[in-house]
């Protein structure tokens, strides 16, 4: 018997071949990626993000169908954006937004209403409008993270929010069924919006995320961009969510 190793040569038709991806929060960061990660896999993009500059330069490196300059924390211009979507659509992934930091205790109600509803109601919102604009089969995406499972000074918001999402995931896997509703939550992730939180230390923060994390690297868009996008195709996922922190919340970094 020859012991010669015949090379798999795996080969596939694109995964999202022909669907309609719209991602609110595309210009940038996580959101960019997966518009790049989806139009390699054949997918029509939607972009959404509130600089038209920004927007512009990833609608045309992704050759997107169309954008939306508008603020997505803005409830009137979301629903107009959900009414002028031309057809249904295949997937919609939420990347717009930032996290919360600060004291519970250092609001007062209003405050402290607000920084939740904030972080809330996109998610919300998003599932209302989408009810009858995703077609049966494709998914809702939202982002959460897994750096404030832990309870710390200054997550108190955060962290609430991050215990909910999962249960909201789960429920509106139900209620919209047959469209899927999924959970991606990530620890560090090197974008735009990790560097403009850390300022100088940023660079002291990857060379301690390559030290103490499992996986002995900083965690890229390219890897939540990659979940993304199976998700997206693997159509037996549904009100789950998916961890993608290079085991981060298993270790004091
Ligand atoms: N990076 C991380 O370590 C990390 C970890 C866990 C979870 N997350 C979450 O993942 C999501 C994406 O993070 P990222 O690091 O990719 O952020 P990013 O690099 O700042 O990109 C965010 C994208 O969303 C757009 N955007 C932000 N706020 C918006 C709004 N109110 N309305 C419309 N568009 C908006 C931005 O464009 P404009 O600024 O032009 O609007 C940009 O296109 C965020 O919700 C973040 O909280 C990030």
């Amino acid at each position: 018997m020859s012991s010669a190793i015949t090379p798999y040569r795996i080969q596939h038709e694109p995964q999202l071949l022909g669907q309609t991806v719209v991602v609110i929060g595309g210009s940038a960061g996580i959101g960019l990626e997966t518009a790049r990660r989806a139009t390699a896999e054949g997918a029509k993009l939607i972009l959404t993000g509130r600089s038209p500059e920004h927007l512009q330069r990833a609608a045309s490196e992704v050759d997107a169908l169309s954008t939306a300059a508008f603020d997505a924390a803005d409830s009137a211009q979301l629903a107009q954006f959900f009414r002028d979507l031309p057809t249904p659509v295949d997937h919609i992934m939420v990347t717009a937004g930032r996290p919360y930091y600060g004291r519970l205790i250092d609001l007062d109600f209003a405050q402290a209403r607000r920084a939740l509803e904030e972080l809330f109601s996109l998610f919300i919102e998003v599932a209302l409008h989408a009810a009858d604009k995703v077609k049966a089969g494709g998914t809702l995406i939202f982002m959460g993270g897994t750096g404030a499972r832990r309870p710390a000074m200054g997550l108190g918001i955060l962290s609430t929010v991050t215990a909910a999402l999962p249960a909201l995931t789960a429920n509106l896997a139900l209620e919209l069924a047959p469209v899927r509703v999924n959970l991606i939550a990530a620890g560090f992730v090197d974008t735009q919006l990790s560097a403009s939180l850390l300022g100088d230390e940023l660079e002291n923060r990857r060379s301690q995320l390559r030290a103490k994390l499992p996986i002995r690297r900083v965690v890229q868009p390219a890897d939540v961009a990659a979940l993304a996008v199976h998700i997206m195709a693997n159509t037996a996922l549904t009100g789950a969510t998916y961890d993608v922190d290079g085991g981060q919340q298993f270790v004091a970094a």
